[in-house]
Formats: C-alpha cells, structure tokens, sequence
C-alpha cells in the first residue's frame, strides 16, 4: 500500500524574507505528491500568523483516508477510485473500508452486517422524542438533534469497545432515525427495521411501508439508494467533516461530533444544495423558463441566483460522482418513468453551462448534487429529505475521519487565531452619554 512521506522531503524547504529575517520553514510531501508549508512553528519563530478565510489553501489535518485531485477529477477512497468502488461494493463494504482502511474480507463484512442489523432499533422512548418536535419540522435539524440525544441513551466512558459499539450503533440506527423523521412529518406511524432486509432496502422500507399493506422494496431501487450512499461517504476535509473534527478535536463525543457534522451538512452551500437543484428544476419547469435565461440570472452579479449543483471549491473539473450518477439517473428514470422533464432541463442546463464562457473561465462543472436531487426524486424520496440521504452517505466518512483524529499522534484541540480589526483601547461610555447611531457601526450589525 502505498503510504504518505509524513515527513519533510530531505533538503526540501520553503523561505519566508520578512522586515529583514529570513525564516525557513520545512515542507511536507503528501504520498500522491502534494506539497505544504509546515507552518507549525511560524508563529513561535517569527510572531506572524497566517490569514486563510474559508481555509482554500489550508491543510488542517494529514489524512490517510480519502484523496481528490480536483483539476483531474479523481476520488479515491483508501487508494481505490471511486469508479471501482461504486461498481463493484455495498455500502457497508466502503463503510468498512473508509473506517479500517482495507477493504473486509467475508467474514469482516458479514460480521458487520450483522452487527449493524442486530443494532438498527431505537430505545422505545425515542417515540417520545419525535413526538415533542413540531409536524413540519425539517428532518435535518431532526436527525441532528436525534443523534445528540443518543448520546444521553449511552453515557459510557471512552473505550476502545465503547467506541467500536458506538460506531456500529450510528451506522445502524442512522437510517432509522432519518425514517422516523419523516414518518414523523407525515403523520404516519413507525415502521420497525426489518431484519431480513439489507442496509438499503431496509431504509427503504422503513420510508415507504406501512402497517396496512405489505410493501416490496424493488432491489434495483434499493442498489441505486446503495450507490448513492458509497458516491457520498467521504470527501475529505470539506464543512461538515472538518466540523466533526473540529468539535471532536475538544474531547466531545462521537454521537456530539457528529450531530455537529449533520448541522454544518444541512446548509445550502454544502449538502443542502441538492434540495435546492431540484427546488430550481421545478421552478424552471413550472415558468417553462428556458435554460438559457436561468443561466442568464446565474451569471447576472445583481442577482442572487446561481446555478445550483454546479461548482466547486475542490473539484475544478467534473466531480466523478456527478458522470456517475448522470447515468444512474437514466437507469432509475427508465424503471419508474417520471421527472424526465426534470433531468431534461438538468441536462439542457449543463450542456449550455459547459460551453459558456461565464462557468468554462472560473472551471464551475456539475457537483454531485446536481444529479442526485434528480434520482432522489425518481425514487420518491421527498424533498426535504435529500440532505438526510447525503447524511447517510457521509456517516462512515465521518466517523474514520473522527477515529482518525482522535489516534494522530499530533492530536491537539482545533483553535485557529484572528486577525483582530476591531477598536483599539477605548474608555468606557456611561449610559446616559450613549448615543442612538443612526446606521450600523462599520463592521456591527442592527
Ligand atoms: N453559479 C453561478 N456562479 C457561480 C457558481 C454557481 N453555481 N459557483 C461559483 N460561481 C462564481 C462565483 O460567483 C465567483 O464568481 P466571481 O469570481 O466573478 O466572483 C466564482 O464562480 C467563484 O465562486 P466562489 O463562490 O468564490 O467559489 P467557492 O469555492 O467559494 O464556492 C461553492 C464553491 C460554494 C460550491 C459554489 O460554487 C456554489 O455556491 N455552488 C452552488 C452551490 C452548490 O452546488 N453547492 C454544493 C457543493 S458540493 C457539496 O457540498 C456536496
């Protein structure tokens, strides 16, 4: 297996010349060759700090679990492309392989299996947590809240063993607590996991069944909902992941790392985006607006649309899992029919993308919500629900990123500085001598 240098290349070092001081500064080679200024010790050598808003050129972490070259539009988990994985494993597979960093062998994989479906029910008092939560609520702060209280269902020191349940215990009663949150919005009771049934078809059926009728789980759908969890299971250090690290970086749980990670997800920058392409789908069928003048409001600076799905801050070509499920997308469309209108313009709108100047200049290709939304759809799984499919997906990426975390021998707690800009040493004002502004102080809000 191929394995990162993790230390500075010998020789290799970069040079920073500063009001008259030259600092050196060692240099990380990552084992697909990426390169990084070690700056671990800038401050304490020179006083300076670095400034990196939105982290694009910040490296939080050495990781071994998921790799992207962005320009080329590669994924690869633990070294397999995203291309295979997605041919050939179950999710539960990847889950295993993101969380021990090989791939299971069969009695690894059937052990999990099992593990995972002995594990997928909720403590009955749960029914009493669903029931306090308003009919409307949206089931991704929902899911959120339900994972953080899990925690208070298991109060037990940190173990090794404690751990390991705790991840068998997320991956199970993950799909659980996403169908009971919309069960719960619907008004329609829960339906109990089902033994028998894959990871997959079991959450399908735990959607879709209800006590009055016996209800299939059709296995093509239930492999396709499969497919979409192994493309969303990790993609390295993006929000909702550095979150989990971040909040896991303080000692908090697993159950409150992650719950963190499912509200930082639920965002419309991030997972969010997918409710938010097929929310814009609809929008344009329902004006029979062209693709051509929503394309003209994305671009258009005065306004505040963008073409959803399209873009991203790592991927400066096509996302591999969005080619991926473009074509799983005809498959599902062909077996149950409907929204073809819908992946007509999602199509129309991208061929016209790709050869316009606005997106082929900043390098903005379909992401893998811009499909997805779309499947989802087809497959009858409501929209507000989306962002939790993503969440499904993602858990097992979280939960290695996590472990990962927490075994790094460098391991401190996150806490990235400032560059203050506020006001300087002021005297304090007395009540009577303030004065209403009249607009917001710069940099204040009202
Ligand atoms: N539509 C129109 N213009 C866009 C879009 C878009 N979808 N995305 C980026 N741009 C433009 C920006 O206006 C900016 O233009 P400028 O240079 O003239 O100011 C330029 O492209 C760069 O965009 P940034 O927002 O600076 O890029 P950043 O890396 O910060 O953001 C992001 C990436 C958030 C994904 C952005 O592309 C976006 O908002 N896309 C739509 C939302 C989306 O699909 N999110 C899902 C991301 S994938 C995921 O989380 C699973």
């Amino acid at each position: 297996m191929p394995v990162a240098t993790m230390s500075p290349k010998a020789g290799q070092t970069a040079t920073l010349q500063f009001d008259g001081k030259v600092t050196t500064l060692p240099v990380v080679v990552g084992s697909e060759g990426e390169t990084a200024i070690d700056i671990e010790k800038l401050r304490g050598q020179t006083g300076m700090i670095t400034l990196d808003p939105g982290y694009g050129n910040t490296g939080s972490c050495k990781s071994r679990i998921t790799f992207i070259d962005g320009e080329k539009g590669i994924l690869r988990y633990r070294g397999y492309t995203i291309e295979e994985l997605a041919q050939k494993s179950s999710f539960l597979e990847v889950a295993w392989l993101l969380i021990h960093g090989e791939l299971p062998t069969s009695a690894e994989l059937e052990n999990l299996e099992s593990e995972v479906t002995r594990h997928t029910m909720l403590h009955e008092d749960f029914g009493r947590f669903f029931s306090a939560l308003p009919k409307d609520a949206h089931p991704m702060p929902v899911c959120a809240a339900a994972i953080g209280a899990l925690a208070t269902f298991y109060q037990y020191p940190e173990t090794e063993q404690n751990i390991r349940d705790t991840v068998v215990r997320l991956i199970a009663k993950m799909p659980t607590i996403a169908a009971y949150s919309y069960k719960h919005s619907i008004g329609q009771p829960f339906v109990y996991p089902l033994n028998k049934l894959g990871y997959a078809s079991n959450f399908l059926h735990m959607m879709f069944a209800t006590p009055c009728e016996p209800y299939e789980v059709d296995p093509i759908l239930a492999r396709t909902v499969d497919l979409l969890l192994v493309l969303h299971a990790d993609h390295e250090q993006n929000c909702s992941t550095s979150t989990v690290r971040m909040v896991g970086s303080s000692r908090a749980n697993l159950f409150a790392s992650i719950s963190a990670g499912i509200s930082a997800l639920w965002g419309p920058l991030h997972g969010g985006a997918n409710q938010q392409v097929i929310e814009m789908l609809e929008r344009i069928a329902a004006e029979e607006g062209s693709a051509e003048k929503f394309l003209a409001k994305a671009k258009d600076k005065n306004d505040t649309a963008r073409l959803m799905g399209f873009g991203h801050r790592v991927y400066k070509s096509y996302d591999p899992r969005a080619a991926i499920l473009k074509k799983a997308c005809a498959d599902v469309i062909q077996r149950v029919g409907g929204v073809s209108r819908l992946l007509e313009i999602a199509m129309k709108l991208e061929e016209i993308a790709l050869k316009d100047d606005y997106f082929v200049s900043r390098k903005l290709y379909p992401n893998v919500d811009f499909y997805s939304g779309v499947i989802y759809k087809a497959l009858g799984i409501p929209v507000n629900m989306f962002t939790v499919m993503f969440t499904l997906g993602r858990l097992p990426g979280w939960i290695a990123q996590w472990l990962e975390m927490r075994q790094d021998p460098d391991f401190r707690i996150a806490r990235p500085r400032q560059v203050y800009t506020g006001a300087t040493d002021r005297r304090y004002v007395p009540i009577a001598a303030r004065v209403e502004l009249t607009a917001p102080p710069e940099g204040g809000v009202r």
